[in-house]
């Protein structure tokens, strides 16, 4: 059994750092849904590894072909060079992806490939001739990693408060959650999708030829899964269609399979025109991200002298050997394993458990799509977030792991979970809400 070791030099991310050095919980080991804590106690996956875990924790075929890769290659340079994974794996990510998104760019996390499709983007419109498209439009309640392009387009105000003026020219949609009209929906809410009509509004406000790109999550997962009203995501293609604005999906927590599909897009049957991915891509194994890139914009970078460098943009690490072993191997298991229908089947149990919450004491909201899921509890007075963080503890002390994001719970399970491990996950969170005051 390992020991706990010094805890202060770590300055954790995202984290109570006082708090949780003060009641530490570290993991030791972990196979498929569960960890194993330092001390020996068995925890239950409820959120996927941070949802990205989609086919379980330490799958042997992802471990062999990283044990594989580590003895063979270890790194090469990804600026002017090459080797044979990275390729195939752009390859088989693009096939995963709706028709004409079939150019991959490397990177090594969501944040980044936030940062690299805003860039893309931006880029675009001078190499084709608009260098006045500029602007960038996010939505409120919208994450899209810690990086400056990110948190500008961003819409969580926490992460945006002490870093200064950000990127000028960004606008923010309003968010689509209105418990008034839409709590309690089961998946899709139907009312809300005139909320799209924002955008107009904002079009209307500014040259609609001075806005370069709108970037949403197709459903919004760090602010508390916030689900798309039904028609919303249609109407905001229509409207960056009718204003030669570009459409970018931050597909990084549902990227590969998380609604049932290998993709939101082709869940909702919406076409963007980059798509950002992560996580879920090497199944949390090894750090990477990447953009998919419509083969139009990408081909409007290949022009002038062929030994001129198109795009000045790119990472140490993109496409890193380990990384495109660890994806190659996770894309496999996947298909072979048939993981994303496993999860379209599941949706509806993972429904039903969820919602049978909605009677739990503190529930002010239930909300579900495919394998994603968070239950809303009325906030204690003067006290924010508390009664969440208090849940959170109180079913990780019962052996499950979930998320908190505000007074939200969140729930994202892998894609192998089983019915019963569902249930296990929904009865700690109602024991927790039925002792916790
Ligand atoms: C939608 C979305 N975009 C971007 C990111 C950032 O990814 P990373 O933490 O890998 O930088 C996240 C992380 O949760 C995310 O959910």
């Amino acid at each position: 059994m390992s020991h706990t070791p010094d805890l202060s030099a770590y300055w954790m991310p995202f984290t109570a750092n006082r708090y949780f050095k003060a009641h530490p919980v570290l993991m030791d080991s972990a196979a498929g849904v569960h960890y194993r804590t330092v001390d020996g106690r068995e925890v239950l996956d409820g959120i996927a590894g941070l949802w990205c875990c989609n086919a379980g924790h330490c799958h042997p075929r992802i471990t062999a072909a990283l044990q594989e890769q580590a003895g063979r290659l270890d790194y090469a340079t990804a600026f002017q060079l090459g080797h044979p994974q990275a390729f195939q794996l752009a390859e088989r990510v693009a096939a995963l992806a709706p028709d004409g998104l079939n150019r991959v760019f490397f990177t090594n996390s969501g944040s980044e490939a936030v940062d690299t499709a805003l860039k893309i983007a931006l880029a675009w419109h001078q190499v084709n001739g608009e260098p006045r498209r500029t602007r960038l439009i996010g939505r409120e309640r919208g994450y899209h990693g810690a990086g400056f392009g990110g948190i500008s387009v961003g819409g969580i105000e926490a992460n945006r408060r002490l870093f200064g003026p950000l990127l000028p020219g960004v606008e923010h949609l309003p968010h689509t959650h209105a418990p008034e009209h839409n709590a309690f929906s089961h998946g899709q809410p139907e009312w809300g999708a005139q909320l799209a009509d924002e955008l107009e509004t904002l079009v209307a406000r500014h040259d609609p030829a001075s806005i370069a790109a709108v970037i949403v999550e197709p459903v919004a997962g760090s602010a508390g899964v916030l689900v798309p009203p039904v028609g919303y995501l249609e109407k905001l293609r229509a409207i960056c269609d009718r204003h030669g604005i570009l459409l970018i999906f931050d597909e990084v927590i549902t990227g590969f399979g998380r609604l049932g599909t290998a993709t939101a897009a082709e869940y909702f049957g919406v076409r963007p025109d980059l798509m950002t991915v992560a996580k879920a891509l090497t199944n949390g194994a090894v750090p990477m991200g990447a953009v998919l890139v419509d083969q139009r914009i990408h081909d409007g970078f290949m022009r002038g002298p062929e030994r001129t460098i198109e795009l000045f943009h790119g990472y140490t690490y993109s496409g890193h050997p380990l990384a495109a072993a660890a994806a190659l191997a996770a894309l496999d298991v996947y298909a072979d394993e048939g993981l994303f229908d496993r999860a379209a089947q599941l949706a509806p149990v993972f429904a039903a458990a969820l919602h049978e919450l909605a009677d739990a004491p503190h529930v002010t909201d239930v909300r579900n799509l495919g394998l994603m899921g968070a239950v809303e509890l009325e906030p204690r007075a003067g006290a924010p977030t508390q009664r969440a963080l208090d849940v959170f503890r109180a079913v990780l002390d019962a052996g499950v792991l979930v998320r908190t994001t505000g007074d939200s719970i969140a729930l994202t399970p892998s894609l192998i979970i089983s019915e019963a491990q569902i249930y296990q996950i929904t009865h700690a969170l109602r024991h927790a809400l039925e002792t916790i005051d």
